[in-house]
């Protein structure tokens, strides 16, 4: 298995569009008066208002986007391509963000307070990031302190968390990481303290810690935050050199062993290649690993001919195997895997976000509070200033 090398509880997904739940890390509702779905218009109309805003709007697309948002992307990417990108635009007025909740927080926080960013649909989060809720983390970390080990613990947030978890990690002396630079953030934790605190997504906290550092499986534990002292033991967080908190990815969490192994009996020769959200069987099983942006790269620079079953979400695959016709190019698991709050931005919400904007008013605006973003921004920065 090839590792991608460093390059340059709430509940979610419940009643999408409808009502607000307080508890997660997104509104549930668009207040917008939206262009039918069925207009005849609508790529004619996105194309109008975005001539009309000219270098006054940056329009960025995460690779899991539908075909019919990322073609009006001024730049796409993985999660930590595009938080470079939106802070690479200080000239641009209005960040329109096609991705998802926390990837529109990150670009607000590392925008200037002049610009503003705009998440077309206020559903599209993130259900990971709503697996770790500030108040059960602060509620571990206080188990750490009362223990005497909080001290030698590193936090480490995936980029897949909310603003309030990076502030909560810039305050004590951690980092954030994407699917990019996991191995490299983790190193430098080990170089800070003795223990690593991984948020929310215990994927790829495991699968780094034990597939890049050497790790083994029982150096990790599993910090579960619904029940009582994470369900673990005194001695089982002392002797831990990686607490894992249970968090997961739906969508990634879907790939199975017994579909790579359908996978290579069905096609001689199939390279696999996942991204480090899924499951640890699945990853170990797998020939290749890494983020979006890298999953592109490998396919961009196979040999004609060659195979590959890609264990990431749909869209991105479909657009793979369309542009590639001279390799043959399969989607892992054998049942849609979508990510529908990815999915909530089309093109209707992205038209009516753009024309809003040229009418002079913006919607749904992504703002982050001053203290939160401070801190949050400290972790961000140590991750952008990683080697
Ligand atoms: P990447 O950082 O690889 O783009 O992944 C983001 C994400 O949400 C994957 O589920
Ligand atoms: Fe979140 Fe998974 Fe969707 Fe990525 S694919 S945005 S981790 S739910």
């Amino acid at each position: 298995m090839t590792w991608a090398e460093p390059s340059s509880t709430a509940t979610a997904l419940l009643l999408l569009g409808r009502g607000t739940d307080p508890d997660t890390e997104k509104g549930v509702e668009c207040p917008g008066d939206l262009p039918a779905p069925s207009d005849p218009d609508l790529v004619e109309r996105a194309r109008a208002a975005k001539a009309a805003l000219g270098d006054r709007v940056f329009v960025l697309g995460h690779h899991y986007q539908r075909d019919e948002v990322i073609q009006f992307a001024d730049v796409t990417g993985d999660s930590f391509k595009l938080a470079r990108e939106a802070a690479a635009r200080p000239d641009a007025e209005f960040i329109v963000f096609c991705g998802v909740h926390f990837m529109a927080e990150s670009a607000d926080i590392l925008t200037t307070d002049a610009q503003r960013v705009v998440l077309p649909d206020l559903a599209a989060g993130c259900s990971m990031a709503d697996m770790a809720v500030l108040a059960q983390v602060e509620k571990a970390w206080e188990r750490f302190a009362s223990l005497g080990i909080a001290s030698e613990v590193v936090p480490v947030t995936y980029m897949n968390s909310s603003a309030d978890i990076k502030g909560f990690v810039g305050r004590n002396d951690g980092v954030v990481c994407t699917s990019s630079n996991a191995e490299t953030a983790l190193r430098w934790s080990f170089e800070q303290g003795t223990k690593v605190f991984f948020l929310p997504d215990q994927h790829l906290g495991r699968n780094t810690a034990v597939l890049k550092m050497g790790f083994e499986l029982a150096d990790c534990v599993l910090y579960d935050p619904h029940r009582p002292g994470g369900g673990l033991t005194d001695e089982q967080l002392r002797g831990a050199k990686v607490i894992l908190w249970k968090g997961h990815c739906s969508v990634h969490g879907r790939f199975s062993l017994d579909a790579v192994e359908d996978v290579r009996a069905r096609v001689p020769g199939v390279n696999v290649l996942v991204h480090p959200e899924c499951r640890h069987e699945v990853v170990t099983a797998a020939d290749f690993v890494g983020s979006t942006e890298y999953i592109i790269r490998v396919i961009d620079e196979a040999p004609a001919g060659s195979a590959w079953a890609v264990g990431t979400e749909l869209n991105l695959v479909r657009r793979l195997a369309l542009a590639h016709p001279d390799k043959q190019i399969t989607f892992l698991e054998r049942n849609v895997c979508y990510c529908s709050t990815m999915n909530r931005i089309d093109l209707p919400h992205l038209v009516w976000a753009l024309e809003e904007l040229v009418a002079g008013r913006v919607p749904n605006q992504i703002t982050v509070d001053a203290s939160t973003a401070h801190y949050a921004r400290v972790a961000l920065d140590r991750m952008l200033a990683l080697p």
